[in-house]
């Protein structure tokens, strides 16, 4: 069975635009959504307990980044948001990411899927190169983050589609690839740069494929939403 599905990244500013948008949904279709940064810094938890209580599942993207005890008392207080995937950044460390998954983890055993950012979609291997001192080739070090990830228990990372079979090759085929920087064949990249279609992302092995602004800025955001899952299922 497949868990493949689309993500829409709720990319907006506040409540009553990112409700807006949800409304143009019909009853019953309850897309997987993402929160990022803006919207939770802008409206804190309560939307995401919103949102869960209209029947969404959530990707919470804050990518955590800080020393292990830290990120282990804020996932704590994350796991209790009931939310169903987050995440931090790989560069955070294995120990870091250790601390993650504890903190995460409820009394009970159960927690949100895990996953860790490799190199943000949006970094091009000149710009890892040159201003990160990473001097390796980008895909090397994206190999690695998944590895790094693996070692400390999660579930899987946050890649480039394009990177997608490479995770696959070097963690197993049940390791988690969650892919943004997904575009139709005849649309603009806007900041992205490493990027796929929808269709090109399943067949090098996304999971997840995450579409915020060829979803959130169409003219027709639903039937933009029904595509993808069309291109990508
Ligand atoms: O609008 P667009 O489809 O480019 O949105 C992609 C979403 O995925 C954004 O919310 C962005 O923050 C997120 N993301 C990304 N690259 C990563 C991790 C997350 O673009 N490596």
């Amino acid at each position: 069975m497949t868990h493949r599905d689309v993500i829409i990244a709720c990319d907006f500013a506040s409540r009553e635009a990112t409700l807006e948008f949800l409304d143009r949904f019909p009853e019953g279709r309850k897309p997987f959504v993402k929160i990022g940064m803006e919207l939770y810094y802008a409206e804190g938890p309560s939307i995401v307990r919103e949102i869960k209580a209209r029947g969404h599942r959530i990707f919470l993207d804050l990518k955590l980044h800080d020393i292990p005890n830290t990120v282990k008392k804020t996932m704590r207080v994350l796991s209790g948001l009931d939310v169903d995937m987050v995440n931090v950044h790989a560069s955070g460390t294995v120990a870091m990411m250790r601390a993650a998954l504890e903190g995460l983890t409820r009394e009970d055993g159960t927690r949100p899927l895990l996953i860790a950012v490799t190199q943000l979609t949006s970094t091009s291997e000149e710009v890892m190169q040159k201003e990160l001192l990473i001097g390796t080739d980008l895909r090397r070090t994206v190999a690695q983050y998944a590895l790094n990830a693996k070692e400390a228990g999660l579930d899987g990372v946050v890649c480039s589609p394009r990177e997608a079979g490479l995770v696959k090759e070097a963690c197993g085929k049940g390791f988690l690839a969650v892919t943004p920087g997904i575009r139709f064949a005849d649309a603009a990249a806007d900041d992205q740069v490493r990027i796929t279609t929808p269709a090109d992302a399943r067949e090098i092995g996304s999971d997840y494929i995450v579409v915020g602004r060829p979803i959130t800025a169409a003219p027709d955001p639903v039937a933009a939403y029904e595509k993808c899952l069309k291109e990508f299922i």
